[in-house]
């Protein structure tokens, strides 16, 4: 079904030129402390065309609202739970409940399961490096035993660093998976093989760039590279291409030179570094999308690739250890509003996107530093500490809201809490420094953002906490 999907969209791209925006996914990430409802996440799918998405768990609220949508879902087991997965009557009981459950007619149209994300990064110690095989193992035979094998594949996302990064390899073609691992990525993809299930990896061009000043800028875009590199009488002009091939030699000296691949993940962040900005998410996504449309594929694998952008909505709950753009990925803002002009079709015709619709803010008020304030000892520990329950990655180098002088700082801060505790009755005080303004303090490129209202549609309308608990319940022992 995965095959069959994909010789569809390269029909569909036969047929009609610029219809391939069916074929594009994207990441739908729930990081965030204040969730648009699935429902209108939904929505602004559909209305903007996007037909497939891939998740990070499989969460029922979200299940629920993909229900009868006929958009394409990858589910996914996150990191924390692949030990467990690694017992089989636990990785059925998965299956039962996280895809048997929405198999019926009418239901959640699910083509894939991510067992683990980038599970096998070097930064994880090796954490999941016994674990991640079982896991898939595990999760793919009981898919085949509930009868859905033919149309539900498992599969593992992983980072490019499985095969090292194209600064590691010199050329394309010298791709091999990394050493240390090579005995458990050789039995997995001996296994997705025998299970017709494609190979997933995530590409970063901009991980490229970021941390690595003599990276050449050219090379991370689409439009030109100064100084290709050649690798037996291939020109590469673009480190995405690189990435990939070096993806197929790793694949092909393991055996499986033929095996699909997915990219699970490759996008550009708009704020938190000096890279991060509307401009490049731009150029980046205006080459990708036009190479895409065009099925033009990299040197050794020409044509369709299945490619899922990252991602969808701006996640302001998402760790920071990578760096401070990882909350500003989002081709939304975390309101569902688009941030710059794109064209999925790849055509070139950049407009704005559909928007999240009938967004609820909360009120039209911030939190701002009292100038009045008499004593200042305190500042730098409230500052830290609203930090640290909000997100402030813009004051940061590099990022949108780093030229603000002290005092405005201390306010985006304040502000940033404030939204963040619904602008509750005792979170803009900050022992005296701060107090409510009706003024909208925003500065230039610096946007002091109002708050959604938090997820549950409408919180009249919606069922109480004890109707979820019950309801809650009721799963519980339906499912063990
Ligand atoms: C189903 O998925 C959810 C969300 O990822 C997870 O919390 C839950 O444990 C899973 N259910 C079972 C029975 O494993
Ligand atoms: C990995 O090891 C390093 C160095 O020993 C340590 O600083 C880091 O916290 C570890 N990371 C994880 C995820 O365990
Ligand atoms: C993984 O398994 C191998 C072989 O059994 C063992 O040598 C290694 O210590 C294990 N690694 C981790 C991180 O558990
Ligand atoms: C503003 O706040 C951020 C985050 O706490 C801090 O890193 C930065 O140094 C501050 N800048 C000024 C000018 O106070
Ligand atoms: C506040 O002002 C900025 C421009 O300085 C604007 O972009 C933003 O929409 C305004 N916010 C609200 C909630 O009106
Ligand atoms: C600033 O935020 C408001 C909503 O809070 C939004 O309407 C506006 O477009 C944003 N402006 C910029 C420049 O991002």
């Amino acid at each position: 079904m995965g095959l069959w999907a994909t010789s569809l969209c390269v029909l569909l791209f036969v047929i009609f030129e610029g219809f391939r925006v069916e074929c594009l996914g994207v990441n739908w990430g729930t990081m965030a402390t204040h969730k648009l409802p699935p429902e209108d996440v939904v929505q602004m799918l559909k209305d903007n065309g996007i037909n497939k998405v891939k998740l990070f768990d499989a969460e029922q609220s979200t299940m629920s609202a993909l229900a009868g949508s006929g958009i394409e879902v990858m589910v996914a087991i996150p990191n924390d739970q692949l030990d467990s997965m690694t017992s089989y009557k636990r990785a059925e009981k998965w299956v039962q409940h996280n895809i048997t459950r929405y198999t019926f007619n009418g239901g959640v149209n699910i083509k894939y399961v991510a067992v683990g994300n980038e599970p096998f990064l070097k930064s994880y110690n090796n954490s999941f490096l016994n674990i991640t095989f079982p896991a898939l193992q595990n999760i793919q035979n009981a898919i085949n035993e509930a009868g859905h094998g033919d149309t539900i594949k498992a599969t593992v996302p992983l980072n490019a660093d499985v095969y090292g990064s194209p600064e590691d390899n010199p050329v394309p073609s010298a791709g091999r998976f990394r050493q240390d691992i090579l005995g458990q990525m050789t039995q997995i993809v001996q296994f997705l093989d025998k299970n017709k299930a494609p190979f997933t990896v995530n590409i970063y061009p901009f991980l490229s760039l970021y941390g690595n000043d003599n990276f050449p800028i050219d090379y991370a875009f689409f439009d030109g590279a100064t100084l290709p590199i050649r690798d037996n009488g291939i020109d590469y002009l673009n480190v995405f291409d690189a990435n990939f091939d070096t993806l197929v030699s790793s694949l092909k000296a393991a055996g499986f030179g033929d095996m699909p691949i997915i990219i699970g993940e490759v996008g550009w962040p708009t704020n938190g570094d000096k890279n991060a900005n509307v401009r490049y998410a731009q150029r980046f996504y205006n080459g990708l999308l036009s190479r895409l449309a065009a099925n033009k594929g990299t040197p050794l694998r020409p044509g369709f690739i299945e490619v899922y952008l990252f991602g969808l909505i701006d996640e302001d709950a998402k760790s920071i250890a990578p760096g401070n753009f990882e909350r500003h990925w989002g081709i939304f803002r975390y309101d569902g509003q688009p941030k710059y002009e794109m064209d999925f079709s790849g055509q070139g015709q950049n407009k704005f996107l559909v928007p999240a619709q009938n967004v609820k803010y909360l009120p039209q008020q911030w939190c701002a530093f009292n100038p009045d304030a008499k004593d200042l000892s305190k500042l730098a520990e409230n500052v830290n500490y609203a930090c640290t329950f909000a997100d402030c990655t813009a004051l940061e180098y590099g990022s949108s809201c780093n030229g603000l002088d002290a005092n405005a700082n201390a306010s985006y801060a304040f502000n940033a809490y404030f939204q963040v505790q619904n602008q509750g009755d005792l979170s803009c005080n900050f022992q005296g420094l701060a107090s409510v303004t009706t003024q909208n303090i925003s500065q230039g490129e610096c946007n002091f953002t109002i708050q959604i209202m938090s997820s549950s549609r409408s919180s009249s309308a919606g069922p109480s906490l004890v109707v979820i608990l019950f309801l809650a319940f009721l799963t519980l022992i339906m499912f063990y």
